[in-house]
């Protein structure tokens, strides 16, 4: 286990995703953080760790990056995450999802890094929630099959590591990054367009910061294992929309239910995925967020978004 007076630098991967930036903008104040970007994007608005364009799965492009942070902790959330792209795409997002990993696990071995590994929700079938973190994985799309690879490429490591596995999450990503639900559901409902929202696919919601939150609290509790990361409230999407519609005063008449079988998607999704919250509640100390009070701070942060 490493010294807990020793982590002061930290480099997150994924630096300009939704996590990445939550994780960023929650640092204690005497951590020293660096993050990386994806090279083919743009950073528009600044970000509060310096940061680098460097490529996961490059093996030079981040020894550079481990050069340059010497990371003590490297919080390692860089990856494809929409899971229609990975079922297509499945060399690519295999070369980054799980060799990206594989290359971050091995200089975490050379700088004597320990690391924090962002799995997913995506590792369960969702026919037996609420999962615990020992109940057996069995994903049923690629990007859960290469969650669960990556996830083995970290535990078969020397390295000390700790797996969180965050269900899905939501807050304002940074500009040109990828949305979500609620971000698209505002979307429609404030320029007065109807949505279709599945009613029979469950989940607990997760706010990104309080996602941030479970992470910090690893790192100050120097805890090492396997940690879900879930919000307070186990809903429906159908029944999220129209707590959003609410909570943003919009017009959830607009929204219509449907089963998840309206959607001819490319990939299969697990139906309830939803986590057991106890160690995440009673090890680390991190009490899980209402759906309610994670949309009013979401609607509080607007005027401030990245
Ligand atoms: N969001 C959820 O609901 C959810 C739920 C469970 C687990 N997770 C996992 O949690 C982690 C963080 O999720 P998130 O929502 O923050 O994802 P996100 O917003 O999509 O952020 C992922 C970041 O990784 C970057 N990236 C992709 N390929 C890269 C590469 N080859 N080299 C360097 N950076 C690369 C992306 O950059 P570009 O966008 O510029 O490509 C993006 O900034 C991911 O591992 C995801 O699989 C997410």
């Amino acid at each position: 286990m490493l010294n807990l007076k020793i982590v002061k630098r930290v480099l997150v991967t994924g630096g300009t995703g939704l996590l990445g930036v939550a994780i960023q903008r929650s640092a204690p104040k005497d951590i020293q953080g660096f993050s990386i970007y994806f090279p083919e994007r743009s950073l528009p608005v600044p970000l509060p760790f310096p940061i680098l364009a460097a490529d996961v799965s490059d093996r030079m492009e981040m020894q550079s990056v481990f050069e340059w942070a010497k990371p003590d902790v490297v919080i390692h959330t860089g990856a494809i995450g929409s899971v229609d792209f990975a079922e297509k795409n499945r060399e690519q997002t295999r070369k980054i999802n799980v060799g990206g990993t594989e290359v971050v696990a091995e200089l975490c071995q050379i700088f004597e890094s320990r690391l924090i590994y962002i799995s997913s929700n995506a590792v369960f079938d969702g026919r037996t929630p609420f999962y615990s973190e020992t109940a057996p994985v069995n994903p049923i799309n690629y990007y859960g099959q290469l969650k669960v690879d990556a996830e083995n490429v970290v535990r078969e490591s020397t390295i000390p590591w700790t797996i969180v596995r965050p269900i899905l999450m939501y807050g304002w990503p940074y500009q040109g990054e990828r949305d979500n639900p609620v971000v698209w559901w505002v979307r429609f409902l404030e320029n007065g367009k109807p949505i279709k929202v599945v009613d029979n696919v469950f989940n607990k919601p997760l706010p990104a910061w309080s996602c941030a939150d479970v992470i910090w609290a690893i790192i100050q509790q120097n805890r090492t294992g396997i940690y879900h990361a879930a919000g307070r409230d186990h809903i429906s999407l159908y029944q999220f929309a129209l707590l959003t519609a609410a909570v943003f005063g919009l017009d959830a008449s607009l929204i219509t239910p449907v089963p998840d079988s309206y959607f001819p998607e490319i990939a299969p999704r697990p139906k309830d995925t939803s986590f057991d919250t106890t160690k995440m509640e009673t090890e680390l100390g991190v009490k899980t967020v209402g759906v309610r009070d994670g949309l009013f701070k979401m609607k509080a942060e607007r005027t401030a978004i990245l």
